[in-house]
């Protein structure tokens, strides 16, 4: 490997893993969220948990969606065990169908929904090459992390435009900024929402309704641990990626990602080669285990 490969696979396994990670202070996330409705999917495992809970110490009613019923019924026991107020609503997000009878759920349960956290996903790692059998993985990824949580704001704007207030996180990846090998379904699938994202933040400003793109870097949760070659690889806690996304819940950025993760996209735009290499570094870094 060059040095200017070690030196951009570098580069990335700091983005990946070393960011700062900003916790709010319990009273600013009280403030922010307290006595409002948060919407997570993906509620039952990994950040959408974690965050539920958080959310769930700060005073919000938190409605968690989720196909796992059982999990989602556990972690209800346990954010009311912290006083916490809760409602679970099982739903797999792929089928449209089943999303809008959950919206209209939880819109009738409480009204409104002060704060969606569009979460849930699922990644594919697969190299083009072994795809072209596999149309299903980019129609499944864009289904459930782009057509979702597009029709889920379809959903709860008309409640947030009438109250004049309103804020959505979308869940997004670094990848989406560093664009690296063998993610090209899943990678398609977030840019699609990236970009809707930003589109609608620009629109709905004057609204006063506040639009996330969150580009998480690495974290360890169930959707990584079939990837070996990420067993030692830097990476989050759930934990501190959900007080990534909390923090966006008093801040209201447009934009949330770790400093280098917005180098990054810099560097993207001002030296585009430089960024090839290092998804070709990665490439031959990961290219032993798989
Ligand atoms: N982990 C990372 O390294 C990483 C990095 C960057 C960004 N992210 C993003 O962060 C978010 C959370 O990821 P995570 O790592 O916490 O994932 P995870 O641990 O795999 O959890 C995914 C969650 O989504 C739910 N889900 C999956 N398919 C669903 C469906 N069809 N309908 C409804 N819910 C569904 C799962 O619950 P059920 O199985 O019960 O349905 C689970 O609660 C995702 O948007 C992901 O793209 C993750």
């Amino acid at each position: 490997m060059s040095t200017r490969s070690r030196l951009a696979s570098a580069a990335y396994s700091v983005t990946m893993g070393g960011p700062r990670i900003k916790e709010p202070q319990e009273e600013e996330l009280r403030r922010a969220i307290g006595g409002r409705t948060v919407l997570v999917t993906g509620a039952s495992a990994g950040i959408g948990r974690a965050l539920a809970l958080q959310c769930g110490r700060a005073g919000a009613t938190v409605a968690l969606v989720a196909r796992r019923e059982d999990a989602l019924a556990e972690l209800a026991e346990e954010i009311r065990a912290e006083g916490g107020t809760v409602s679970v609503h099982p739903c797999d997000l792929s089928d449209l169908e089943a999303l809008d009878a959950t919206a209209e759920e939880v819109l009738a349960a409480h009204g409104h929904v002060d704060v969606l956290v569009n979460n849930a996903a699922r990644s594919i790692r697969r190299r083009v090459t072994d795809s072209f059998d596999r149309f299903h993985d980019v129609e499944r990824t864009v289904q459930l992390n782009y057509l979702a949580p597009v029709r889920l704001m379809h959903r709860v704007l008309p409640g947030m435009l009438e109250a004049g207030d309103g804020h959505i996180i979308n869940c997004l990846t670094l990848g989406v900024l560093a664009t690296p090998p063998k993610f090209a379904a899943y990678l398609g699938s977030k840019a699609a929402l990236d970009a809707y994202s930003r589109s609608v933040a620009a629109e709905l400003v004057e609204e006063g309704i506040r639009v996330t793109s969150a580009y998480l870097p690495l974290v360890r949760t169930e959707m990584i641990a079939p990837t070996a070659s990420y067993d030692g690889a830097p990476a989050l806690t759930a934990e501190q990626a959900a007080n990534m996304l909390a923090s966006a819940m008093v801040d209201r950025p447009r934009r949330l990602a770790p400093p280098a993760g917005l180098l990054l996209d810099a560097a993207r735009i001002v030296a585009p080669t430089s960024l090839l290499t290092t998804g070709r570094a990665l490439q031959r870094r990961f290219a032993s285990s798989h």
